[in-house]
């Protein structure tokens, strides 16, 4: 009897279970009804008295043992998905494509008007140092002006920059002049996060320095990214501001008109959407950048890209551009 035990056990020991078939075979030669197993027990069947005890166990253990293997085997095979694949010859997956985001595709609709009229497009870091983001912008240190934006901050004196104009800093400091260049990316600010704002947001800063470059060089400029961006015949206008970088200072307004009910929620009633600030650079910043200022001149923006893009998609909340619904990214896959 031990012989025969010890016999089955080695022989259901040497298969090996790679495919659902070999599986069933194993089950097949040993776990039905007339399968090994089974004769191993009819055979226990005919012992008698004391041999009967002795073998009783072993036979089980030897049935459990088997029954083991073929258990194992089987949820191996459950998850093992080339096996599954191979068996049900599955047609290949098809894995969901990605589409660019609506923000990215606003930045760089933007881009390419401005690189028709010869700017180039740099990068900064988003974490950025108290010099780049707002000393060598003069904003005095303790500066009320500083809380115009109110700053997220990582270590002393470092923050995550709270507009893009601090690239305006990196590249006038590297000192190649003339620069013409616009700067898109990501900032951050302590606000309340609402339908109409939220703690980061998207700029495009544009800097132009040169020899005699004045006002009108940008109201043109920003003219014609207007009319290419949003159409031939809107209709903008310029109002006095204060940002202690430029002198002078502006924002600039689109009108939008009151007729819809988004045009009235996003211009507040007034049928304006403010898209900018802009200004003169001021000589103080240039100064700060080892730029001569008796002899350069130039002028910077800086467009909010959150609101352009809602109002290009119609989009209500700013939130669900950033809350990552499949549902709503779906609907950009043809940009
Ligand atoms: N940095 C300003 C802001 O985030 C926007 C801005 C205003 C940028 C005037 C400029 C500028 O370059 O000249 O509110």
């Amino acid at each position: 009897m031990k012989d025969q035990i010890d016999n089955l056990i080695q022989q259901s020991k040497k298969h090996t279970i790679t495919t659902k078939e070999e599986l069933e075979n194993f089950r097949l030669k040993f776990l039905v009804k007339k399968g090994l197993v089974n004769e191993l027990f009819q055979e226990f069947k005919s012992l008698v008295g004391e041999e009967k005890k002795i073998w009783g166990k072993e036979v089980n253990i030897a049935k459990q043992k088997i029954e083991a293997i073929f258990n194992e085997a089987q949820l191996k095979l459950s998850t093992d998905d080339s096996s599954i694949l191979e068996e049900q010859d599955l047609p290949g997956y098809f894995s969901n494509l990605g589409s660019r985001h609506p923000i990215s595709f606003v930045v760089d609709e933007m881009s390419l008007i401005f690189e028709r009229l010869g700017f180039s497009v740099a990068t900064g870091p988003e974490v950025e140092d108290d010099w780049h983001n707002f000393s060598a912008l003069n904003f005095p240190y303790n500066h009320p002006a500083r809380d115009m934006q109110d700053t997220f901050f990582v270590g002393e004196d470092i923050a995550l920059r709270t507009h893009t104009s601090s690239v305006q800093v990196r590249l006038m400091e590297k000192g190649e002049l003339p620069i013409r260049s616009i700067m898109p990316g990501r900032v951050y600010r302590n606000e309340a996060i609402s339908a109409r704002s939220n703690c980061f947001f998207h700029q495009v800063e544009g800097l132009y320095i040169d020899k005699g470059v004045s006002f009108s060089d940008l109201k043109q400029t920003l003219y014609n990214f207007v009319q290419e961006f949003f159409g031939a015949n809107t209709r903008v206008r310029f109002r006095a501001s204060y940002f202690p970088f430029t002198e002078p200072s502006a924002e600039m307004d689109i009108y939008l008109g009151i007729e819809t009910e988004s045009d009235a929620r996003l211009t507040k009633g007034t049928g304006w959407l403010e898209i900018l600030g802009c200004g003169m650079v001021d000589p103080n910043v240039l100064e700060n950048c080892n730029i001569d200022s008796k002899e350069y001149s130039g002028f910077a923006f800086g467009l909010g890209v959150d609101r352009i893009a809602m109002l290009k998609y119609g989009v209500k909340d700013l939130r669900t551009f950033f809350n990552s619904d499949k549902r709503f990214l779906d609907q950009f896959v043809n940009l």
